[in-house]
């Protein structure tokens, strides 16, 4: 059983979608805690509404960032915490955080890596022309947007298509994503090896 945070910033849709799943799907997840760097988010809302603890960790509180990284790595690990899913999560979490949950932390990212990393990835999408984007849950390593990919699905872009279209798209996609690549983690079905992630048999027993 994994005993699981979920870092959030903002709406919380994927957030909603990994409880839903942790739910209805009946998991072997045991969801500790949902986690926010915002105060008043919408996620931090949702996250009570669905009766989920939900704290807000400030980075106002701390003078560094590899202070803050620290704190939040020691009160998830007090709270027996074992693996983070990052659902837009808008920080970039640095090496003492990475270091304290090797690999189990996972992140959604909306293009399809290695293409587009960092910030408003389906504006760069747009931008660049390309003609299919998508999503991508991937482990977290110290990079940006870098580690091994775990899943992908693909979306069209079409000519028409406005940065809230494509990312509406490729969002529907994120929430049929991440959650499947949750359950292969809690079901032990993940096996790194160097950059690739090799999805193992379902254990029948
Ligand atoms: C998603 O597009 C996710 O891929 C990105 O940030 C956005 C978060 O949306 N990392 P939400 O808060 O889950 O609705």
């Amino acid at each position: 059983m994994l005993n699981l945070a979920i870092l959030a910033s903002g709406r919380g849709s994927n957030m909603v979608a990994l409880i839903e799943a942790i739910r209805d799907r009946n998991l072997p997840v045991n969801l500790v805690m949902v986690v926010s760097d915002q105060s008043n988010a919408l996620c931090l809302q949702k996250a009570n509404e669905l009766n989920v603890p939900a704290y807000t960790f400030l980075p106002e509180h701390y003078p560094q960032r590899t202070q803050y990284d620290q704190a939040l790595a020691e009160f998830l690990k007090a709270k027996g915490v074992d693996t983070v899913c990052l659902a837009g999560f808008m920080r970039l979490l640095g090496s003492n955080f990475v270091k304290a949950f090797p690999e189990r932390i996972l992140n959604i990212h909306p293009s399809l890596l290695p293409a587009f990393p960092g910030l408003h990835a389906q504006k760069q999408a747009i931008e660049y022309g390309v003609k299919i984007s998508g999503c991508t849950v991937h482990f977290v390593d110290e990079g940006l947007d870098s580690g091994p990919i775990i899943m992908q699905k693909a979306v069209p872009v079409y000519d028409s298509d406005t940065v809230d279209s494509l990312s509406e798209r490729i969002l529907q996609k994120e929430h049929e994503i991440y959650p499947l690549a949750l359950e292969l983690l809690a079901k032990n079905r993940l096996k790194i090896d160097g950059r690739k992630v090799v999805i193992l048999e379902e254990n029948k027993d």
